[in-house]
């Protein structure tokens, strides 16, 4: 891609990545791929805002150039040590060897042992401002949006966020790079919900504590370092963020996610007649086969919605594992009090609900009720489990 100036001397240098099937060798984007988004801001003093992972060099660094001679860039700032946006550091400071790094003093620690930087380094403080002639830049300790030593950068002349990963994304920038120049929005906001549910998330009070801090500054365009430049209405994404970040205490949707295995099909049976009663209450619902889905693609429903629908077999006494792997992960992730049901089917003497409890009990999930039955469901057990899931649909429409 060609850079692009997005005010008067400043300028995105982006790059895509189609090729990495794994976001953190862990979140799936073969689809969906990502944007690793650099700025350049060219005042008298020149400085370069996060750069991008190390298998982007080429291309990365011949749209730098294209821009500026390289070895006269003064600053470089690090909003955030991951090696998607810190990768080229090294390579960067080779290119040009002036360039002072800038980061907060968690930064300056971290440097040392990520790439054995010690000089030509800075720790900028939290408020401090950098004149560059025209432009200056002012730095945010936004800790833990992502990492602990994180920071974000403002440009104040012209009302600037470079925002890292908060206000990020996965997808490419399909040739527009801002929110009015791309035709397919929710696309966008549906990615970024699900790199915020599978990233972000945990640390959902340390954004409300940026939000705070940020509420304070004019923002008239959003860049973060992942997916869209927010221009049109950077508001959109921080008000969508804010959203997600509430639903860690108590704002989420009415809604029920229903996560479910099966080996033989008797489950997904029953799953159909639950989902048949839910439905005719009109309550939202979500339907996943763990087993078939990667959970960075369940985590979004889980995260902002208030029910869940557990439907799993029991296997070797235990909850059939690929629903259980969904339900660890959401634990992990802090996706806490939420209203659960179960049911599944068994063939001798159970054990998969007394594993559900165990798993979801550190995170304070209330079990309004279970149905468990053996081996394939009949009729009845057909339509009992029909009743079981309007219960609890109408359970959750009255707690709303
Ligand atoms: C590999 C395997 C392990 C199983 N382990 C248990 C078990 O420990 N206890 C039990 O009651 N049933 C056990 N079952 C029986 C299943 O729970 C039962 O067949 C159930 O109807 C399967 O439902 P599904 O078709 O939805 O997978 C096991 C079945 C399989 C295939
Ligand atoms: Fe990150
Ligand atoms: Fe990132």
């Amino acid at each position: 891609m060609s850079p692009r100036e997005i005010k008067p001397g400043v300028y995105w240098i982006g790059v895509n990545d189609r090729t990495t099937d794994l976001f953190e060798g862990l979140w799936p984007i073969s689809q969906e791929g990502v944007s690793y988004n650099s700025y350049l801001v060219m005042g008298e003093k020149k400085a370069v805002i996060d750069l991008a992972k190390s298998s982007t060099a080429d291309e990365y660094f011949s749209q730098l150039e294209e821009i500026t001679d390289i070895s006269q860039i003064d600053y470089v700032v690090v909003n955030h040590m991951e090696p998607d946006h810190s990768g080229l550091l090294r390579t960067f400071r080779r290119l040009a060897p002036r360039a002072v790094i800038l980061g907060s003093a968690k930064t300056q620690e971290m440097l040392s042992g990520f790439f054995s930087i010690e000089d030509r380094v800075r720790a900028v403080a939290d408020g401090e401002t950098l004149p560059l002639g025209q432009q200056s830049l002012r730095f945010f300790s936004t800790p833990f949006v992502h990492w602990p030593e994180t920071i974000m950068t403002y440009e104040t002349s012209q009302r600037i966020l470079f925002s890292c990963d908060g206000f990020g994304g996965y997808g490419t920038i399909s040739g527009g790079i801002y929110d009015d120049e791309c035709g397919h929005l929710g696309f966008y906001e549906r990615e970024a919900l699900r790199y915020y549910s599978n990233i972000v998330a945990n640390y959902s009070s340390r954004v409300l504590d940026a939000l705070a801090k940020l509420a304070a500054i004019p923002i008239d365009i959003v860049a973060p370092s992942h997916g869209l430049i927010w221009r049109r209405d950077p508001q959109c994404i921080i008000q969508l963020y804010k959203k997600w970040a509430e639903y860690a205490s108590n704002k989420r949707e009415p809604g029920i996610t229903l996560v479910y295995g099966s080996m033989y099909g008797h489950t997904e049976k029953m799953m159909n007649a639950v989902a048949q009663g839910i439905s005719q209450t009109g309550i939202p619902l979500e339907i996943f086969d763990a087993a078939r889905t990667h959970v960075s693609y369940i985590l979004p429903s889980l995260w902002s919605k208030e029910a869940v629908m557990i439907g799993a077999p029991t296997y070797e006494v235990k909850l059939f594992p690929p629903v259980a792997d969904v339900l660890e992960m959401a634990v992990d992730k802090r996706i806490q009090g939420r209203k659960a049901a179960y049911f599944g089917s068994y063939g001798w003497s159970g054990g998969a609900l007394k594993e559900l409890k165990k798993i979801i009990e550190p995170a304070k999930w209330e079990l309004w009720g279970d149905f468990v039955f053996r081996g394939s469901p009949t009729r009845e057990d057909l339509r009992r489990g029909e009743e079981f899931g309007k219960n609890f649909a109408k359970f959750i429409q009255k707690s709303d």
